[in-house]
């Protein structure tokens, strides 16, 4: 998936979103940007959703999106910032999904971004009927079917066999407490029995250290329970990241928000440029792992750690998550790809040496990227 065309697709969705916000809200028709009283209307409400949702939490398990003006604020912000986040995901799938299911949906960002992927039957479900009444308001905008489904959290998943069916930035906010975590492996299990052969459970989080822990510990429940990940893991055991307290996972892409988040970022005095979040896309149950790329490969799982004369990441594959590093001295055109490596890439190294708990490359080294940050790793890229 280019990152121009979600671009592109976000340039269109923008006026779109404008356009049926003012008709939720009873203002005046007016031009594709947001203007002035608009704007700090919008800012104030986004002040209070990352305050309430990634600071101090106490919005989750909230019906935020009841309130007119939240629904408003996540519509114009953070609605862009779920189809960016989906549109790069679902790019990542081996197989392109026809029918997708997508809970708590709110108004649709991430059931939008798989009719704009190419799915041509998609439900969105949630509890909240003033989002799922903007969802269809959005559909009936742009012209696009959506279906649109009474969904409260609980075991009763709308009916229905999928392709995929994807829970955008709602796990975490599912139960509380020790049972929180086995209730949301049991939710995303009785998911995935709803999906067809070859589909895709596609979970999206916020990129925050405890949500994303959260998520990794939901993983390990359901490898142990022997489902596969098709990404982002290429280690196929016990979550490594979870082995020290400060440590997590998070996914990085790259893109341009559009001018109108821009402002409202600047109103509600919050920084929105890169597209980070925490991501999990699981097979149905008795579906293999995909085999990897020959080689010694990782996924590059931190930013890069320059230090003094050398370049350094957290790698992970199918040997666990370790310290990569390469001295500036040692650099090859063999080599060089290190240098420019980024969150989210996957590379195949050779030549390599053991070095305290990590891997040393040399000037005897090769590093071949097998997939960049958002594409799929195939076996068959062994040959380049
Ligand atoms: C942060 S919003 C995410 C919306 C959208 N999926 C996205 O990715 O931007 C969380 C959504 O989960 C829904 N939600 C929270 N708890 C729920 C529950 N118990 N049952 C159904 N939906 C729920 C909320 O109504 C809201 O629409």
């Amino acid at each position: 998936m280019a990152t121009l065309d979600v671009d592109r697709a976000l340039a269109r969705w923008m006026p779109r979103l404008v356009a049926v916000w003012r008709r939720h809200r009873r203002l005046p028709e007016g031009p594709p940007t947001l203007v002035g009283r608009e704007l700090k209307e919008i800012g104030q409400g986004i002040r209070t959703l990352s305050t309430g949702l990634t600071r101090d939490r106490a919005l989750v398990g909230a019906r935020y999106l009841d309130d007119p003006r939240l629904l408003g604020a996540y519509l114009l912000f953070y609605w862009p910032v779920s189809y960016a986040q989906a549109r790069a995901v679902l790019g990542e799938l081996p197989r392109r999904p026809r029918t997708v299911l997508d809970l708590g949906s709110g108004p649709g960002p991430v059931a939008f971004a798989a009719l704009d992927s190419g799915a041509s039957e998609v439900a969105a479900a949630d509890r909240s009927a003033p989002a799922l009444a903007l969802a269809r308001a959005l559909a009936a905008e742009a012209e696009e079917p959506l279906a649109t489904r009474t969904w409260t959290g609980g075991a009763a998943l709308p009916e229905g066999a999928f392709d995929a069916i994807t829970l955008g930035h709602v796990l975490n906010e599912l139960g509380r407490g020790p049972a929180a975590l086995p209730e949301r492996a049991a939710l995303l299990e009785r998911a995935a029995a709803q999906l067809r052969p070859g589909g895709s459970l596609v979970v999206l989080e916020p990129a925050l250290r405890d949500t994303s822990r959260e998520l990794l510990q939901v993983r390990d429940l359901l490898v142990a329970r022997g489902y596969a990940v098709r990404a982002p893991c290429l280690w196929r055991g016990p979550c490594p990241a979870l082995v020290k307290a400060s440590d997590w996972c998070h996914a990085e892409r790259s893109w341009s928000p559009p001018p109108v988040l821009d402002a409202l970022a600047r109103e509600a005095g919050l920084h929105k440029e890169a597209l980070k979040m925490s991501y999990l896309v699981l097979a149905p149950k008795g579906e293999a792992w995909a085999e990897p790329p020959s080689g010694r490969v990782f996924r590059i799982v931190s930013e890069p750690l320059e230090g003094k004369g050398r370049q350094r990441y957290m790698g992970c594959g199918p040997e666990g998550r370790m310290g990569l590093a390469l001295q500036e001295k040692h650099r090859t055109a063999a080599n060089e790809a290190f240098f420019s490596l980024r969150r989210g890439d996957v590379v195949a190294l050779e030549g390599t040496e053991p070095r305290g708990d990590g891997l040393a490359l040399v000037e005897g080294s090769s590093v071949r990227k097998v997939a960049a940050a958002g594409q799929e790793v195939r076996a068959a890229s062994r040959d380049g």
